[in-house]
């Protein structure tokens, strides 16, 4: 197997589907999570998909990516607007970062517009709904296919 992608979902993300669908849409989690694998898998990745509310264990994930994952796909929910803790995280893991959000965070209220992730990461997908995890897996793919030719 590959080392995987590490595509890693914070706070309340687990409630896909049941929380404010007219800005989250009708997806579960569970359905992010297959259409995530098979865009990996199309693209010869896997992926390491997990869900957390607490901000710790998404530090430790993010930790344990610095040996364990070829690079990290980050919704952080609210901890992105929040958490200096997991920008430190990030900057340690030495990998390729992308940031992810379901919603269109800058057409929202403004303490959505900043982000702590941004700092640390390669690029930024947001407001494209579930389909934004398949585009941050081809964005993920294609820095590793780039980062293997140098
Ligand atoms: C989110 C946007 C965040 O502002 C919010 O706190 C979330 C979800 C998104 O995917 O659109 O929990 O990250």
């Amino acid at each position: 197997m590959p080392t995987p992608i590490f595509v890693l979902n914070g706070p309340n993300l687990n409630l896909l589907g049941v929380r404010e669908p007219s800005i989250y849409g009708a997806e579960t989690l569970e359905d992010v999570k297959r259409r995530t694998q098979a865009r990996a898998e199309a693209l010869g990745h896997n992926v390491d998909f997990r869900q957390s509310n607490v901000e710790g264990e998404l530090v430790t994930w993010i930790q344990e990516a610095r040996d364990k994952a070829s690079g990290i796909v980050l919704n952080a929910g609210a901890y992105t607007h929040t958490s200096i803790a997991i920008l430190d995280a990030l900057n340690a893991a030495e990998k390729p970062v992308i940031e992810l959000h379901l919603s269109n965070v800058f057409r929202r209220e403004s303490f959505r517009h900043h982000s702590y992730v941004a700092p640390a990461a390669q690029g930024v997908i947001c407001g494209f709904g579930p389909k934004g995890y398949e585009l941050a897996i081809e964005a993920m793919a294609d820095l590793l296919t780039r980062k293997s030719a140098r």
